[in-house]
């Protein structure tokens, strides 16, 4: 997959796995890490699938609507691609943290959904359920915050709420955060995501 690797001051802290959103690429979401962990190693990928020329991390049908099978299909060589990154690169494979935005946070999640060992927490900016109707793996021990908006017209509350319940039944330990906004990613909610993920690691 096309990617940027940085490796990072500080190899003890987490490998950011970070993914865009739709018609982004691997450049968008690095001054977002740096706002977050400035001595984290980055690997930043670019999305496998185009829609009208905007790479993306699986097909939709729709607005909304997604194709399960690439869903599925996609997911699994992303997770493959973790494991050739790691040896190429040589960071920690079971110290990843993902931090996506829209689409890239829903390829995130469904990470999440399908594999037990894929990451050790996400960031996930507007995200909305991946699947439904597949059981999770056991998810103990992973860390997910989600920054959801009041008036997001791609995600509703309701399934920001849902999201945050199918994780939690899975045994991931979720904060739910809200901003008043729509689909956009906010400086603020970055920040609160930087706040979270500096408790986590220093708990
Ligand atoms: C998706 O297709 O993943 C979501 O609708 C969000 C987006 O527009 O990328």
């Amino acid at each position: 997959m096309k990617h940027i690797f940085q490796k990072g001051k500080d190899l003890t802290k987490p490998t950011f796995l970070l993914l865009h959103g739709t018609g982004g690429n691997e450049l968008d979401l690095l001054p977002l890490a740096g706002m977050v962990d400035d001595e984290a190693s980055y690997l930043s990928v670019r999305g496998n699938v185009l829609e009208n020329g905007m790479p993306r991390f699986f097909r939709r049908i729709a607005e909304g609507v997604f194709d399960e099978e690439d869903l599925v299909f996609r997911t699994n060589e992303l997770n493959q691609f973790l494991h050739e990154a790691a040896q190429e690169y040589g960071f920690d494979r079971n110290n990843i943290l993902a931090i996506g935005y829209s689409n890239g946070a829903n390829i995130a999640a469904s990470l999440l959904f399908h594999h037990q060992h894929a990451l050790k927490g996400a960031i996930l900016h507007h995200p909305m359920v991946p699947r439904r109707g597949n059981e999770l793996p056991d998810l103990s021990g992973k860390s997910v915050f989600i920054a959801a908006g009041t008036n997001d017209p791609i995600c509703s509350p309701m399934e920001s709420k849902e999201l945050q319940a199918l994780l939690e039944k899975a045994n991931a330990s979720v904060e739910l955060h809200w901003e008043n906004r729509g689909h956009q990613l906010t400086r603020e909610e970055v920040e609160m995501a930087a706040k979270w993920y500096r408790k986590l690691l220093f708990d």
